[in-house]
């Protein structure tokens, strides 16, 4: 059975350059299906909602975090940090906390930007997140794009950089060689 990649856009601007990468993993490798996860209709985390019975929406999203066999996030960075609804949508996936669904889940991490530091300060705090999360967070590599805006063609909506392209290819390769060896810890 073919086994899927869950992906997540920590934005979501329409023309997003964080969703172009991703999209351009999906031809990349054939042995895995990728499948992307929506976090815009999640309402506001709420533990209040918890106890009246979190939306369907809610439901949804966990249960499309627990189908697939690895996650990779890719996301802008605002103000130095994280984007709110990424955040909104990790406290989501952290509950409950007996039975989170990404618990031990393997997770990339690839981040764009206009930029010269290509999200570096937002991937440190997704992964500091993910590990409070206990979320297997595939260690040493990191996969920052940088002047993004010429790496692609926003009207075909595609990467065109040859150089980022290879890094990126080498980062999934990675990442898959990560869903198969995951530590087993308790
Ligand atoms: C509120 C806000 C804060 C931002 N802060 C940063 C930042 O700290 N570092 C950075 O590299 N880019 C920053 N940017 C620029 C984003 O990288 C840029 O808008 C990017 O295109 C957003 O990603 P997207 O194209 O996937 O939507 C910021 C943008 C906004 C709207």
């Amino acid at each position: 059975m073919t086994r899927t990649i869950g992906l997540i856009c920590g934005s979501l601007r329409e023309n997003s350059y964080n969703r172009i990468i991703a999209q351009s993993l999906t031809d990349m490798v054939d042995s895995f299906q990728f499948r992307w996860i929506e976090i815009n209709d999640l309402p506001l985390f709420n533990e209040d909602l918890e106890i009246s019975g979190v939306p369907e929406t809610v439901t949804s999203f966990n249960s499309a975090i627990q189908d697939v066999d690895g996650i990779i996030i890719v996301s802008p960075e605002y103000n130095s940090g994280i984007p709110g609804v990424l955040k909104n949508a990790l406290d989501w996936a952290s509950r409950p906390r007996e039975s989170a669904v990404l618990t031990k889940k393997p997770v990339g991490l690839i981040g764009a930007t206009p930029g010269g530091l290509g999200t570096a300060f937002a991937q440190m705090q997704i992964r500091q997140i993910l590990e409070a999360m206990q979320v297997h967070v595939l260690p040493f590599q990191k996969m920052l794009i940088s002047q993004v805006h010429k790496k692609i063609d926003s009207d075909r909506k595609v990467l065109t950089d040859d150089q980022t392209k290879r890094y990126l290819e080498r980062y999934l390769q990675q990442f898959i060689h990560w869903i198969d060896h995951t530590p087993v810890l308790d």
